[in-house]
């Protein structure tokens, strides 16, 4: 199994880990993928999601025979003594000739927005990629309107590399992507 990835967030004060994702979890993913304020912000998925779309996404995501390379994790906080599953960070669009994956993540339970796990998260995954995956270069997407997303993802490394226009048809309009990238120089 791949090892259980832990670190620090809130200035070092609360501690989450990444474990990788099991079958038992996607009930609760697909709670988090069609809340609708989550939804709005998470622009992979743009319809509700049922169990079998659970199914298809992760057994493309993480491969059976392939267990040491995780590519789908539960990011888990200990809160009151316990690990919690609070959201999901992944890898998607696997291109392995070229060494690049897109990354995602999502923070399912909104009372933990805004305290630094996204940040941390993709910090210590992108780590990951780069030294177990052997990734090259990691790329992430963002609706131009989510800031948070954009900030976090800043703060990890990445960089803005381009402008799709138009992309997202949101709330009655249509919004611009913001298309991103951390390379293993
Ligand atoms: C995007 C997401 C994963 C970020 O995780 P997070 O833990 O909330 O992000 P962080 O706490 O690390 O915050 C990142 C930055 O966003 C900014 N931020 C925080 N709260 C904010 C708010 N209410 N409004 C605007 N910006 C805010 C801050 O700049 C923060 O940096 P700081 O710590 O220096 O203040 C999470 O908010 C989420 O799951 N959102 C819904 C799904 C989603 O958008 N997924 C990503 C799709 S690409």
């Amino acid at each position: 199994m791949t090892e259980l990835m832990e670190y620090k967030f809130r200035h070092g004060e609360n501690k989450a880990r990444l474990r990788p994702i099991a079958r038992r979890d996607w009930e609760k993913v697909v709670g988090w993928w069609n809340d609708p304020e989550v939804k709005r912000l998470f622009d992979v998925h743009f319809v509700d999601q049922t169990f079998a779309d659970a199914e298809k996404w992760f057994s493309r995501t993480n491969s059976p025979d392939d267990e040491k390379h995780a590519r789908s994790f539960i990011i888990e906080v200990f809160h009151e003594n316990n690990w919690i599953g609070v959201g999901t960070a992944e890898f998607y669009n696997e291109r392995p000739s070229h060494k690049t994956a897109e990354f995602g993540f999502l923070i399912g339970e909104m009372k933990w927005w805004g305290q630094g796990i996204g940040t941390e998260t993709a910090k210590k995954i992108i780590q990951y990629g780069f030294k177990t995956l052997k990734y090259h270069r990691i790329g992430a997407v963002s609706a131009a309107y989510n800031v948070r997303s954009l900030n976090a993802l800043q703060k990890a490394g990445f960089q803005i590399e381009g402008v799709r226009k138009g992309y997202v048809w949101r709330d009655g309009e249509y919004h611009d992507q913001i298309m991103m990238s951390v390379l293993d120089l």
